[in-house]
């Protein structure tokens, strides 16, 4: 009986995680700026993903080529390109996760504050479309400057009466994946073991990584963790000076994004436990938005941002 008791929890967790007799549900996932640095890698990892059945690729230009060379690839999903804004509504509709690297990027010297001219009003324009034609999706957003984007994102959505702060996340992922990578190379352990919260928000000092909860524990002195940290909130321009005015972090950013859509899938589709960090509107601190970890909540696809005592050393 006991055999047959872990045969069927077997079964049962492989089923809810789609891989037995149920369906993978279908899901459309739209790409914002998918012709950019970051929107092409993006819109490749996307395809590989067998979660999304659906893959809309937006940009102002370049989508149609990006488009039918992506969708050449044998994987699950249909692969549209929309280009330019009489598009964007097509693009949009019925869109269960919509991911933004719509914007300028960083060159030398820039700090991501100086991008909010050009990049608060892209945003503001694409979440209006949002609003309209797919008001339920849960939205990645990338473009920086991802601490006032993702406050814009909302104001939209407020005014439009969409506003559901469950499903607007700012992509702070990056900054987890740099931290786990430089904790490893510094605590010599295997790094596709390693976890490491990321909390505050997505620009330098703001940037918190809290290494003294990372895993696995390693005895790291003062100042490895101070360099540590460091080297993670500099992770951003470390990448614009080595480009030298040929832009920002792409391949890694696009990494990073696929890892946190996937979550958003995951979440949608009922799998347990899905935890990230992310910029979200919260109540942890007298801050209205701060980077924390948060839970997907199935069946209600909204999210929690998990207690405090979790996450915040004592
Ligand atoms: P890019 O310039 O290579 O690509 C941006 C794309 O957005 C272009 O294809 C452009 O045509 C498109 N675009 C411009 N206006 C648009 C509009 N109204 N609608 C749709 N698409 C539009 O820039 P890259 O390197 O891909 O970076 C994109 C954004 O991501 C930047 O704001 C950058 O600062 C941000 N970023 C965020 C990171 C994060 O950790 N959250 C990390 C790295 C970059």
């Amino acid at each position: 009986p006991s055999l047959l008791r872990s045969l069927r929890s077997a079964a049962s967790h492989l089923s809810r995680r789609g891989y037995a007799t149920e369906p993978v549900p279908e899901r459309k996932v739209a790409v914002l700026g998918a012709a950019g640095g970051i929107g092409q890698p993006l819109s490749l990892l996307m395809k590989l993903n067998p979660l999304v059945s659906s893959l809309s690729l937006y940009d102002i230009a370049g989508t149609p080529g990006v488009a039918a060379d992506v969708s050449h690839i044998n994987t699950r999903s249909e692969v549209v390109g929309y280009q330019g804004e009489e598009e964007l509504g097509k693009a949009l509709e019925g869109a269960d996760v919509v991911i933004i690297p719509a914007g300028v990027p960083r060159k030398p010297g820039m700090t991501r504050d100086d991008l909010f001219n050009i990049n608060a009003g892209i945003v503001k324009s694409l979440c209006t479309a949002i609003a309209k034609y797919c008001p339920h999706a849960l939205v990645n957003m990338i473009s920086n400057p991802v601490n006032s984007t993702v406050p814009i994102a909302a104001e939209v959505f407020k005014k439009a009466g969409t506003y559901d702060e469950k499903r607007l996340f700012g992509v702070t992922t990056l900054d987890v994946v740099r931290a786990k990578t430089f904790y490893a190379g510094k605590a010599n352990v295997p790094v596709a073991g390693v976890n490491v919260p990321v909390v505050g928000g997505h620009a330098g000092i703001t940037i918190l990584p809290l290494f003294s909860q990372a895993t696995p524990k390693a005895n790291l002195d003062d100042d490895i963790i101070k360099a540590l940290t460091k080297r993670t909130q500099d992770g951003g321009t470390e990448v614009v000076e080595a480009k030298a005015g040929k832009g920002s972090a792409t391949l890694s950013m696009a990494y990073a994004g696929a890892l946190f859509a996937d979550a958003c899938l995951k979440g949608l589709n009922g799998v347990p436990d899905v935890v990230e960090c992310s910029f979200v509107q919260s109540t942890v601190t007298e801050l209205p938005f701060f980077a924390s970890k948060v839970i997907e909540l199935p069946p209600l696809h909204t999210f929690q941002i998990l207690r405090l005592s979790i996450l915040w050393p004592v």
